[in-house]
């Protein structure tokens, strides 16, 4: 038959992350594309003893589950979160399959198709599919070392009316960039002035390389959940492992409650398996430590690639170095497309993320992202030679 798909779905574009990772696979390819974690790091042995546990404690633990998930994993997450003044009761936070599951589910319930959303500019790229999915426009604004320009935010308020804010305010994706908290307090405020709620996704607030950098949460700052303006997500991905597909938001409980009639209706329910081997995690191992010791090996990994590109001094090529979270942003030579790059560079063997990818419109096409958090020593060292070859002979070709 002929299929006649939805014009919110024929628009989409695919993630040109996922689409590199295919054509990645098998071969001798360095990837330095995904936002992946290293394999070598994730406590394996604290999962699977915290699986046993799980799994001794009886068949209850395959039953189904509670829509906005396990309590007790919950509880724990409330407590995390006090610790970072973020206040809340179980009752404002909702389990989710990721936390790209709570961004799809949150816009879902607080837009409708046909609104626009404000973002920073550039974004992350699978945020941008959901805003596509759900029919809504994207107004994107100008965003420096010291993350968004309120002016130009509040001059896009003023011209579209978004119905709300998405935003990665520490450590974005793909920039790395940190807003400072100025620029927190007064989006905030605009966003209370014009009664838009925001989206604070926070994955990578954790993985910071100097500890003792503080960096509060638009959800801090607001300092209330109930009737609030921000809804804060975050997720295990980067602190524990991916597969475990699990995420949270938090914010005002009837919101959450809202979230959760969706979650029905998308799912039902997260995995209740993952959620309870997590919660026996938390209470088993010292997750703060594994979040130092990561955050360390991150902050190597940064250093050898910030090294490594450096001693290259490659004409054109700049960056600012990361305080922390998974990427290098790089603006290349004025007038080189990054996605032309990207293919003499697959043909050396190196991939990145062109950062075409992560702007709804008008892209800047000499950015590219890499990823350091995958790769180390002599695969890095490789991989960057081998992104400075394809660099060079296409520079000499074009
Ligand atoms: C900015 C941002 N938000 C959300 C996610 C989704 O992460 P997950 O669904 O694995 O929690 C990612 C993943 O890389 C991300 O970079």
């Amino acid at each position: 038959m002929n299929y006649r798909f939805s014009s919110r779905v024929e628009q989409l574009k695919s993630s040109a992350v996922r689409d590199i990772l295919k054509l990645t696979q098998g071969k001798d390819m360095i990837s330095f594309a995904g936002g992946l974690p290293a394999e070598e790091l994730f406590p394996v042995e604290a999962v699977r003893e915290a699986a046993d546990r799980v799994f001794t404690a009886g068949a209850g633990a395959l039953q189904y589950g509670l829509t906005e998930g396990y309590l007790p994993l919950r509880e724990q997450l409330c407590e995390r979160m006090a610790a970072k003044a973020m206040f809340v009761n179980p009752d404002q936070m909702i389990l989710t399959t990721g936390s790209q599951q709570a961004i799809d589910l949150l816009v879902g319930v607080l837009t409708e198709p046909g609104d626009t959303i404000l973002v920073e500019k550039p974004t992350y790229l699978a945020s941008l599919q959901v805003f596509a999915l759900h029919g809504l426009k994207v107004v994107a604004a100008e965003s420096d070392e010291d993350g968004i320009i309120p002016e130009d935010a509040e001059r896009l308020i003023r011209e579209h009316r978004p119905a709300m804010l998405y935003a990665v305010p520490t450590f974005g994706n793909p920039t790395g960039r940190v807003w400072s908290t100025e620029r927190r307090r007064r989006m905030l405020e605009l966003c209370k002035q014009y009664q838009m709620p925001i989206i604070e996704d926070d994955p990578y607030g954790d993985i910071k390389f100097d500890e003792s950098e503080q960096f509060p949460t638009l959800f801090s700052l607001e300092g209330q959940a109930e009737k609030g303006i921000v809804f804060y997500t975050s997720t295990f991905s980067k602190t524990v492992a991916p597969a475990l597909r699990t995420g949270w938001a938090i914010g005002d409980s009837s919101v959450i409650g809202m979230v959760a009639k969706a979650k029905q209706a998308a799912d039902l329910q997260s995995s209740s398996i993952d959620q309870q081997i997590l919660s026996q995690l938390l209470s088993g191992f010292k997750l703060d430590d594994h979040i130092k010791l990561i955050s360390q090996s991150y902050g190597e990994r940064m250093l050898e690639m910030h090294e490594l590109l450096k001693q290259q001094a490659l004409p054109g090529v700049t960056w600012v170095k990361p305080k922390g979270g998974m990427f290098l942003w790089l603006e290349l030579p004025e007038g080189l497309d990054a996605e032309a790059l990207l293919r003499a560079a697959v043909q050396k063997g190196v991939a990145f993320v062109p950062g075409s990818s992560f702007y709804a419109k008008n892209p800047q096409r000499n950015t590219a992202r890499l990823n350091y958090t995958f790769n180390t020593g002599a695969r890095t060292k490789q991989g960057v030679e081998r992104f400075v070859d394809a660099i060079g002979e296409f520079t000499a070709r074009s």
